[in-house]
């Protein structure tokens, strides 16, 4: 029914490189451009401060990542692009959502057991200098995914296991407090390069063997020079199969270009002309956005823009998803609690609340539900046929605000001024006195 919605995290340490934008950046942004899915990609910068306690560094660097998404081609038309911290539901779902979760669970991500045994080869205690951040790492994950019922979680083969504690954290919720969750799926792009850096492990700021992604023409020239290669003279033919050089090359290079370099390579091709081809290549493609980059980074004011704006989209779903998961655990208005019967007097009879079905010019079939005095209380999305929206409004009718869970991806926010207790409280009239 509803269409596939992709999320994806960017942690905002560092400047971002040519190994994020080939093996992410690049994928996610083509991805974007997909008919039929919804994209939600965000800087992750409350992830961001578990590893980083310099505000300056985590300041510069949201700011560089969000002019690197939006210079590699990010429409922020098309994708809800948004900062984390800007979503205050997240903290707060995190917090529902650590109250379910096992501390066994958490024991056995891989991150805080790395951070564990590297102080047990230390000689170390377990937890010396372990945050309780980076132990909770996951369920901070697990609530920016969830908060936006993420289908499908693009990621590094390295951030599987969280998609998965996601998923059983949401499992978990949902055994306790009924179905609200999509349960997520890690996607891992097979195809994707990975690249290698400067030295030829794989390129990651922890090696220091990184190009980063904008640098000047002339210094990613450089850089380029600095690839290590191995002492063959030109005119020896030279070996395309571990070559640094070649992989870089072959992610930028449509196949015709890689073949006739790997012929080259047979040839004898002298290193430096090689590296001249990479850079080249590298900067062909690379030119256009970084100019787009330098425009970007000279005007802040216009990202924040497009962040606030991206942040009204995601809170349009969070704020009314995390308001139904409040009243699902029992954080609730005491204004809804039915009241005892005094003795004294019954209770005056109030007029119901009805819905109403129509068709709009669009095709889709919408149902709003009204109060008695004809406020507007809920009103639907479009569903393609009109069995589909009866068979939402005879749940709501039926079973009142327990049914709201499974109908709520199908509505709208809820209009200006009303509160979703009052919606609850009239459905749930609705449902009594039917
Ligand atoms: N942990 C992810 C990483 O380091 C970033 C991230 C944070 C993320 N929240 C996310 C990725 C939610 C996907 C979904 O790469």
């Amino acid at each position: 029914m509803s269409i596939l919605r992709v999320l994806t995290g960017i942690t905002t340490t560092g400047t971002p490189h040519l190994g994020n934008y080939v093996g992410a950046i690049r994928p996610a942004v083509a991805a974007s451009r997909q008919a039929g899915v919804e994209s939600f990609y965000f800087l992750a910068d409350y992830h961001a401060l578990i590893k980083c306690d310099e505000p300056a560094r985590i300041h510069r660097s949201t700011l560089e990542i969000a002019a690197t998404w939006l210079a590699a081609g990010l429409d922020p038309a098309r994708v809800a692009f948004y900062r984390q911290s800007d979503i205050p539901e997240i903290p707060e779902l995190t917090w529902l959502l650590t109250c379910v979760t096992g501390k066994g669970l958490l024991n056995r991500a891989h991150a805080y057991k790395a951070a564990v045994d590297r102080n047990a080869a230390a000689g170390d205690e377990p937890d010396a200098d372990v945050t309780a951040g980076l132990f909770m790492y996951p369920v901070l994950m697990a609530a920016d995914i969830l908060a936006f019922r993420a289908h499908k979680v693009p990621v590094g083969r390295d951030q599987i296991q969280h998609i998965e504690m996601a998923r059983d954290i949401a499992a978990r919720f949902d055994h306790l407090y009924g179905e609200h969750f999509v349960l997520p799926e890690a996607v891992v792009d097979e195809d994707v390069a990975l690249l290698p850096g400067l030295d030829g492990r794989k390129m990651s700021k922890s090696y220091d063997n990184t190009i980063p992604l904008f640098l000047p023409r002339e210094e990613l020239r450089r850089r380029i020079a600095s690839i290590l290669t191995d002492s063959r003279a030109p005119g020896e033919p030279k070996d395309t199969e571990g070559s640094a050089l070649f992989q870089i090359f072959q992610a930028f290079a449509a196949p015709e270009e890689t073949d006739a370099l790997r012929n080259a390579y047979a040839d004898g091709i002298a290193w430096g002309d090689a590296k001249q081809l990479l850079f080249e290549r590298i900067d062909r493609e690379l030119a256009p956005m970084r100019e787009h980059y330098r425009a970007l980074v000279a005007e802040p004011a216009r990202i924040e823009d497009a962040l606030q704006a991206g942040a009204a989209r995601a809170r349009a779903i969070a704020t009314p998803f995390v308001r139904e998961l409040r009243q699902a655990v029992g954080l609730r208005s005491l204004a809804s609690l039915a009241v005892a019967p005094t003795a004294a007097k019954a209770p005056a009879r109030q007029a119901l609340p009805s819905f109403k079905q129509y068709r709009e010019a669009d095709g889709r079939f919408r149902f709003k539900l009204l109060d008695a005095d004809g406020t507007l209380l809920l009103q639907s999305r479009g569903f393609a046929n009109p069995r589909d929206a009866g068979g939402a409004i005879a749940a709501l009718r039926t079973s009142g605000d327990t049914a709201l869970p499974d109908v709520a991806p199908m509505l709208e926010a809820l209009p200006p001024g009303i509160e979703a207790e009052t919606v609850n409280a009239a459905l749930r009239r609705l449902a009594d006195g039917a």
